[in-house]
């Protein structure tokens, strides 16, 4: 409904009670964890996206403020805000899409496993709201550690019955613009010209750039496939020395966020060859979950592609990814299931 506005005047209190829009089509989206680092810049950025008609901001302090401050853009997107957990049904009913970057972020010294105690339980909790509220909503989950994070949404999804493997997806994104960003500086190109899969998960020697794909193809020496490989498995842990205690990457992911967030939504809107990698239950590998290229369509994930062919690097590389990952996704499952 429109809402009615409130303003302080030279005379009291004016109600205006404002009219229906008419002909606002469009997705509705959540962000979880919205007033966060990643939250408000990601915020900021979907309010600028012509698919959204309805944005709702939710996280456990401060979205008055920036729902009130991104709610005066004038672009077409709606904007409520949701406050505290006792809001939180109210922030997912009816949504399309649900981005989640709640959650504790890396300080030097951290792995993003050292984060689990914390953002395992926002992200059951989370996903409970999901559950309950939207189960047929996408899911675009941001929170560290993804390799354990997707699979605690899956359990929990599974566990309350309205599990589909197809709408949920651990974003890996951030890897691919930054592999995307490293090999073309090292190329010389334009990075909107170069595209390189990052398969695997999202932490360490488990994100695997298979620079054998990239296109345009290029042939690299060994000290630049050293060097590309080792920048991009690195490049969360380079940002969160640089912001030395303040925090890891957050404008980035944000772009990256809404760069695959838009994937999402023209999927749904039925937009033909929406491919991106992304971390997903899957069946590439012999584990559970994998991180490779898919297919987005009207139901989320319509197609899982295989690896391709890699080179002798990579696939020793894809054996230390797997050890890693392996443990990752049982610690979440393990988690879920207690
Ligand atoms: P931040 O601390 O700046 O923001 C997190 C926000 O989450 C805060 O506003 C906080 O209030 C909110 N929050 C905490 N508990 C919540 C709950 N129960 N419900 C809703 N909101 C809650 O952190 P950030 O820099 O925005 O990072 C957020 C997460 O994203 C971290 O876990 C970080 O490691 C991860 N991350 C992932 C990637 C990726 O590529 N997938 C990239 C960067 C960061
Ligand atoms: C990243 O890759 O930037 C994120 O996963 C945040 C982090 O902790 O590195």
């Amino acid at each position: 409904d429109p809402p009615n506005l409130q303003m302080e005047s030279g005379s009291g209190l004016e109600q205006v009670k404002c009219r229906a829009r008419g002909g606002s089509s469009g997705f509705k989206v959540a962000i979880l964890g919205a007033a966060g680092g990643i939250g408000q810049p990601l915020a900021l950025l979907m309010k600028m996206n012509p698919l959204v008609s309805l944005l709702h901001l939710y996280d456990v302090v401060n979205t008055p403020g920036v729902t009130a401050d991104i709610s005066h853009m004038d672009t077409g997107a709606v904007v409520r805000g949701f406050l505290g957990q006792k809001q939180l049904e109210d922030a997912l009913t009816g949504m399309d899409l649900v981005i989640i970057p709640a959650g504790v972020p890396r300080k030097p010294g951290m792995t993003r496993d050292d984060l689990f105690n914390i953002n395992a339980g926002i992200v059951k909790t989370l996903s409970e709201g999901i559950a309950k509220c939207c189960p047929k909503a996408i899911v675009n989950l941001i929170s560290n550690p993804v390799n354990s994070t997707v699979p605690i949404a899956a359990e929990i999804l599974k566990k309350a019955g309205c599990y589909d493997p197809r709408r949920l997806l651990g974003v890996t994104m951030l890897d691919v613009v930054r592999a995307n960003t490293f090999m073309a500086e090292v190329l010389g190109l334009d990075p909107r010209e170069v595209d390189v899969p990052v398969v695997g998960g999202h932490a360490g020697v488990t994100i695997l750039p298979l620079l054998s794909q990239v296109k345009p193809p290029c042939s690299l020496t060994t000290e630049e496939v050293n060097y590309l490989t080792s920048r991009i498995q690195n490049g969360g842990t380079e940002v969160v020395e640089a912001k030395a205690g303040a925090g890891s990457a957050t404008l980035s992911m944000a772009y990256a966020a809404v760069k695959f967030a838009d994937l999402c939504l023209r999927g749904l809107r039925g937009d033909a060859s929406i491919v991106q990698c992304a971390f997903v239950p899957s069946q590439v590998t012999e584990l559970p979950f994998f991180a490779s290229k898919v297919r987005l369509g009207r139901n989320g994930v319509e197609e899982i592609y295989p690896l391709g062919p890699l080179n002798e690097y990579e696939r020793v590389g894809l054996e230390k990814a797997k050890k890693e990952l392996a443990s990752s996704i049982e610690k979440g499952v393990t988690f879920a299931r207690k």
